[in-house]
């Protein structure tokens, strides 16, 4: 299996994600393949979202662009948490300006309609790229020395993904998923139910086919108070967490709970995550303060700082570098790198950080 390829030995993020505490701590950037780089929006003209998921030729090359640039410490997979929904059959389109668009899940009937056992045909192009992947990263990648860079695969959670599927698109509030929980709690847990099974599968799948380290995205898991933040986003995780931790107890599972707020330290508690991503919101000291000392912190400089650049830009870096001193802390950013940030902002960030 290609998880007994090299040794870990170099892999800085990887190590850290086991626990162990390095400095300056690894980095890589939620959205590091993304818009902000050129080399990103010259292949964005040539094929649709969708299709530069599922084409392992341009999903590879998308998911080395950041490494080649900025040799950062993780390779993020390119694919969506939507193409779980899409897998099953959930019609999916991606609108340029407007974002996701989904035929919505309302019902009994529509909820039956979709197919998990179509899974893993429907991904298996996810899988090749991630053998492509993991195979290009055992040479010389930029100037990411091989076997150096760490390669992560991710899902969304379910409580975010169910989002998506029930309200139809993009929302601030997503009151359609919000209302069938309190109106129609069976047919919500279903839901749940669904998604925390083919999610804790396809992850499985992820790994086997090369991922070294797995994130749940739960970007919506804020918008719900305390009872249902525990029943939709701590109970499916911790499950998702036990079952890749039954077969693959050591590959590191990262959470993102953004904007859980004062939930934080029970997710932490209750999950089983190896590791608690920060939203840009969260105060690393006090989070640091409030959770077991071995679990690992990644986060969260704001994105907007790297839009800035400049002195605020290292000053508010090098503050996180400096409140994650001690304990396993990943540098990242709070949220994902937004597309308009110069790309030389990036590099000024990187370099800032390696300098100790
Ligand atoms: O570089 C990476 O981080 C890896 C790839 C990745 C993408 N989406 C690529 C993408 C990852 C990890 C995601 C996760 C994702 N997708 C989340 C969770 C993280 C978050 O941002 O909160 C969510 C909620 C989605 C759903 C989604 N996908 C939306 C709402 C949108 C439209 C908004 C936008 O930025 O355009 C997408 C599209 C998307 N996913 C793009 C990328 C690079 C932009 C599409 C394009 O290039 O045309």
């Amino acid at each position: 299996m290609s998880s007994t390829q090299g040794t870990d030995e170099n892999r800085r993020l990887l190590r850290t994600l086991k626990g162990e505490t390095m400095w300056p701590p690894p980095i890589w950037l939620m959205r590091q393949a993304g818009r902000f780089l050129p080399e990103f929006r010259a292949l964005r003209e040539k094929a649709d979202f969708l299709t530069r998921c599922m084409t392992p030729d341009l999903a590879t090359e998308i998911t080395l662009q950041p490494i080649r640039r900025f040799a950062m410490d993780g390779a993020i997979l390119f694919s969506d948490i939507l193409i779980l929904p899409w897998a099953m059959g959930q019609s999916l389109q991606f609108i340029d300006k407007r974002g996701p668009v989904l035929e919505p899940i309302r019902s009994e009937a529509d909820l039956a309609r979709l197919d998990p056992a179509r899974i893993e045909e429907r991904t298996a192009p996810v899988a090749e790229t991630l053998r492509r992947v993991r195979k290009a990263l055992g040479e010389q990648v930029g100037a990411a020395a091989p076997d150096t860079v760490t390669l992560i695969g991710f899902a969304g959670a379910p409580f975010t993904v169910s989002c998506y599927m029930v309200d139809g698109g993009s929302s601030k509030e997503f009151a359609q998923t919000r209302l069938m929980a309190f109106r129609e709690p069976a047919l919500f847990d279903r839901l749940i139910n669904l998604l925390m099974e083919t999610t804790a599968s396809m992850l499985a799948d992820q790994i086997e086919a090369g991922a070294q380290a797995v994130m749940l995205f739960d970007s919506w898991s804020g918008l719900l108070p305390p009872h249902e933040f525990r029943r939709h986003v701590i109970n499916p995780t911790r499950q998702i967490v036990q079952s890749l931790k039954s077969r693959y107890p050591d590959v590191p599972v990262i959470g993102f709970p953004r904007l859980a707020g004062v939930m934080a330290p029970e997710y932490a508690r209750e999950t089983g995550v190896d590791a608690m991503a920060l939203d840009t919101g969260a105060d690393l000291t006090t989070i640091a303060s409030q959770v077991r000392s071995d679990l690992v912190l990644q986060g969260n400089l704001d994105p907007v700082a790297v839009l800035a650049g400049g002195k605020a830009m290292i000053r508010e870096a090098l503050a996180i570098r400096e409140a994650g001193k001690g304990r396993p802390h990943v540098f990242n950013l709070g949220h994902g790198v937004l597309p308009e940030t110069p790309t030389e902002h990036v590099g000024e960030l990187i370099a800032a950080l390696r300098t100790v």
